[in-house]
């Protein structure tokens, strides 16, 4: 048997590199022996994107995009068809759980400088793949053909009116008709089924291949290939990524498949975060539900789109702000002037800076679910902010110190006191 299976690799391996890919990519990639949890993240993300992609085929076996017939199509799947209801759970969660995967991958990113030299283009891949998804997760919302997906469909389009002489017609372009519509439900399904995920898997495939180029970074943020055994060239701290860390990978998928499950068994709609009530009521162009609010990974921006004060009555000035607060992200592995990578040996300004900006993160991410009258408003006699929302006034805050992370980050890299780097990986 043994014999055979030989010869066929070999039959293989003349026609196709598939040996040279295992040993590149698997058996011979040498990965940092220090890897912690935060590597699990990876092929987590990459774990789901799979998931999205066969539950989604399977869906879409049973899904009409038509504006007449989407919404009831979404109830039959989830009542009649076989397994419907687990597949489209599985791939609501799987939205939500993507985003989880994702930020926690990037804030690894942060912990560990993954993004500096030589890593630049793995993190700008990364940004391209966080952006592409953002559009997957915003065109999938419209699928369903719920109240909150049409109205929450019409108030992001309508957001690029507010462009300069472009905007309406960029917002007639993506709707392809005057008010959300069976167009829109069309081509946002012709988006989600089939660009974005090209998109996504080109930019992925990508992502990886520049990993691959450069190495992993680690959790000392020490470039392992630096100390390299003279004889076989092989870096001293690096062990083979098959089996050592195919084996760890899956306790982590385990544990994650476990918090997965349980969500969809108990808690599908996670209280209205993962699914909102809104939208088990069908579509109504003349009807606008009392309160309209993105899922929870859109958030954090949304609060910066709210917290901006329009400019002549145009919103453009916080469509800008909401940007930039995403597109930002590309840009840190040139404002990071620390002469450290990793966390362990930075000093407490980005220690402190980094705490400040998860807390705006997160603030922001709870306001945005929320009215902005939540906390009421302050007296008129309060001078400054007088008659303001309490709610908007927090989140320009903390939006404050979340644009501050980025933009002062030349700066407070460059003073801060690092530790200095040992030579080889601590335990
Ligand atoms: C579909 C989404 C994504 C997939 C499937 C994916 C996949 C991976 C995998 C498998 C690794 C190697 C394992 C690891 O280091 O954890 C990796 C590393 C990395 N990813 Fe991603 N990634 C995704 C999104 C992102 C995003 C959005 C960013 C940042 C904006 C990013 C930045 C990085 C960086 C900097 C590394 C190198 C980390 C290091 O060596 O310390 N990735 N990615």
């Amino acid at each position: 048997m043994q014999k055979y299976l030989t010869c066929l690799l070999g039959w293989v391996d003349e026609r196709f590199p598939l040996t040279s890919n295992i040993k590149t990519h698997l058996t011979e990639y040498y990965a940092p022996k220090n890897f912690n949890f935060w590597y699990f993240f990876g092929s987590l993300a990459l774990m789901v994107l799979v998931m999205q992609i066969l539950t989604g085929i399977f869906l879409t076996m049973n899904y009409k995009p038509d504006a007449d017939l989407a919404f009831a199509s979404v109830e039959y799947i989830m009542r009649d068809v076989s397994w419907g209801r687990l597949i489209r759970y599985m791939h609501s969660t799987g939205a939500s759980m993507f985003f989880v995967v994702v930020y926690m991958h990037m804030f690894r990113g942060l912990l560990y400088g993954s993004y500096r030299t030589p890593r630049e283009l793995i993190w700008l891949f990364g940004v391209g793949i966080f952006l592409a998804l953002m559009g997957e997760a915003f065109f999938g919302y419209l699928l369903p053909w719920g109240q909150m997906s049409y109205w929450g469909a019409q108030v992001i389009i309508n957001l690029f009116t507010s462009i300069p002489f472009v905007g309406p017609d960029i917002s007639l372009w993506l709707r392809g008709d005057y008010t959300v519509s069976d167009a829109t439900l069309n081509r946002f399904f012709a988006f989600h089924v089939i660009a974005l995920p090209l998109v996504l898997l080109g930019l992925v495939a990508a992502h990886i291949i520049a990993l691959h180029e450069v190495g992993s970074n680690n959790p000392d943020g020490i470039e392992i290939k630096e100390k390299k055994d003279k004889k076989t060239g092989i870096p001293l701290d690096g062990i083979p990524f098959h089996p050592y860390y195919t084996v760890k990978d899956l306790v982590g998928v385990s544990v994650f498949l476990i918090v997965f499950s349980a969500i969809i068994f108990f808690a599908p709609e996670m209280g209205g975060y993962f699914l909102e009530a809104n939208n088990f009521i069908p579509a109504d162009p003349f009807k606008t539900p009392p309160h309209i609010a993105p899922v929870w990974y859109f958030t954090p921006y949304y609060s910066i789109l709210r917290a901006v004060p329009p400019m002549m009555n145009s919103q453009f000035p916080g469509v800008v702000a909401m940007g930039l607060s995403v597109v930002l992200f590309a840009f840190l592995p040139w404002l990071d002037r620390s002469p450290v990578k990793s966390i362990r040996y930075r000093g407490s300004l980005y220690k402190r800076f980094l705490a400040a900006f998860v807390v705006s993160f997160i603030v922001l991410g709870y306001l945005g679910t929320e009215p902005s009258n939540v906390w009421g408003q302050f007296g008129s006699g309060v001078p400054i902010v007088g008659g303001l929302d309490r709610a908007t006034v927090v989140a320009r805050i903390f939006g404050l110190i979340y644009f501050a992370f980025f933009i002062l980050m030349p700066w407070y890299t460059k003073i801060d006191k690092t530790k200095p780097v040992p030579e080889r990986l601590t335990a």
